[in-house]
């Protein structure tokens, strides 16, 4: 306290009044730094930097990541009497809420050291994560690979290997079983790291970066899916218990809304994967003002409503078999889970909605047909949300939601005409009569 009212020409005070307050503001700094250390040691995630902007100097295209502007969606607000404002995620470079996930997850493997330059970071995920991360890990000089199960549509892996990720698809197995594809991205980052580890060896011992015997490769075998020539070593980036992801948004994501709002802003809503997102905004804009009302708005198929309303992981399509494989028993794709994650253990939340495919379908189009927005299932079942807690707040309330990614990596299903009539889903509502009911 002392030291920035010197350094600061504003804080000039006259110097016996000064002197007289040092004692005591040396105590109170001392004082607020012993509660604040103890808080932090309690609260892991504090310990990182609050304002990525102003402490991270970040250039090329992780610089282009986040500070997405805040849309305020004219027709839901007209409608409701609320402000109801959308953070346009889509506009990140990779497409998607994803992109600041990735940026921290590397980042952070990277201060830790657990991921190094010309690494490759691995993720089992068909969705916008793996293309998040193919997307920004050139910029940080490491590559990628993502294990997919191999009845995901095949322009996701094209799309991948456009970005230069290398894909690998296997057979859709339980997540028990180790070949789920979850379980092959870690292993592959394991086989990479202990590739790497080998080469170093053999270089130090034979001059020489691969041993060969009778001319084989036996490391290189192992390593693969990679490719071992010029391996560095892997990490796991493991979107679900990793808490870079929460920490994403509680120090870049959560920070931004409050800034873009100037903290006047009554609630937030949003659907939850792995709970990143609506864990690390609800925990920032809780604790910024306690009064800020968080909500999860939950997909058909995902236990999430009942664990957060009543305490219980349960969904009614789980308890009578009737739960798809893959994804959940819903359109909506990236969001609704069946198991509490690290990551969405970490959310602040006041209760929970539960939002149809059918409400999302028929809002999607009615926010492109009023406000020009294109955009994916999992933003349309947000709007769904900011709708319900608008109804439930009144009029008169500032609400914001995620719009996560935009309808153009939903052309197969979402914004198909004919898949939604083969599901009963094609919209037909004029207005947001489909909210009607409680
Ligand atoms: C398109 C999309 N929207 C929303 C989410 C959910 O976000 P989170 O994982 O932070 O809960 C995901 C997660 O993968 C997603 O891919």
């Amino acid at each position: 306290m002392g030291a920035m009212a010197a350094a600061n020409p504003a804080g000039v005070v006259l110097a016996a009044a000064a002197a007289a307050a040092a004692t005591v503001a040396s105590s109170a700094a001392l004082l607020s730094y012993v509660l604040l250390s103890n808080h932090r040691s309690k609260f892991p995630w504090k310990r990182s930097r609050t304002n990525p902007r102003r402490n991270r100097r970040r250039s090329g295209l992780a610089a282009a990541v986040g500070y997405t502007p805040l849309i305020r969606i004219n027709s839901l607000s007209d409608a409701t009497g609320c402000e109801i404002l959308g953070k346009a995620e889509f506009l990140n470079p990779g497409g998607s809420v994803k992109d600041r996930v990735a940026v921290k997850i590397i980042e952070e493997a990277l201060d830790s050291g657990e991921l190094v330059h010309g690494g490759v970071v691995t993720e089992g995920s068909a969705g916008s994560t793996a293309i998040s991360l193919a997307t920004v890990a050139p910029a940080y000089g490491c590559k990628c690979h993502v294990v997919i199960p191999d009845d995901v549509a095949i322009e996701k892996s094209q799309i991948l290997e456009a970005l230069g990720a290398t894909v690998e698809r296997v057979r859709p197995v339980s997540i028990t079983h180790r070949d789920h594809y979850v379980n092959v991205a870690r292993r592959r980052a394991l086989e990479a790291t202990k590739s790497a580890a080998m080469q170093r060896e053999a270089c130090k011992m034979e001059g020489n970066s691969l041993i060969h015997i009778n001319g084989h490769t036996p490391q290189q075998e192992k390593c693969q899916p990679i490719s071992s020539t010029d391996c560095k070593g892997g990490f796991f980036a493991d979107q679900f218990e990793n808490l870079a992801n929460f920490q994403a948004h509680y120090e870049w994501t959560g920070p931004e809304i409050w800034e873009q709002t100037r903290g006047r802003l009554h609630a937030f809503v949003a659907a939850a994967g792995t709970g990143g997102t609506v864990a690390g905004i609800s925990r920032f804009l809780k604790e910024k003002n306690p009064n800020i009302k968080c909500f999860l708005i939950d997909p058909p198929g995902s236990g999430l409503f009942n664990k957060v309303t009543r305490g219980v992981m349960y969904s009614k399509e789980e308890a009578e078999g009737r739960r798809l494989k893959n994804p959940f028993d819903t359109i909506t794709e990236g969001i609704g889970i069946n198991r509490l994650t690290k990551n969405f253990l970490m959310a602040e939340l006041d209760g929970a909605y539960r939002g149809t495919d059918k409400e999302a379908v028929e809002m999607s189009r009615f926010l492109l047909k009023n406000d020009g927005l294109f955009i994916g299932s999992s933003s349309a079942m947000n709007c769904v949300g900011a709708v319900r807690l608008a109804q439930s707040l009144g009029p008169g309330h500032t609400i914001v939601t995620i719009l996560c990614d935009s309808g153009m990596r939903h052309l197969s299903k979402f914004h198909n005409a004919q898949y939604l009539a083969d599901h009963g889903l094609t919209p037909s509502a004029t207005g947001l009569e489909f909210l009607d009911r409680p």
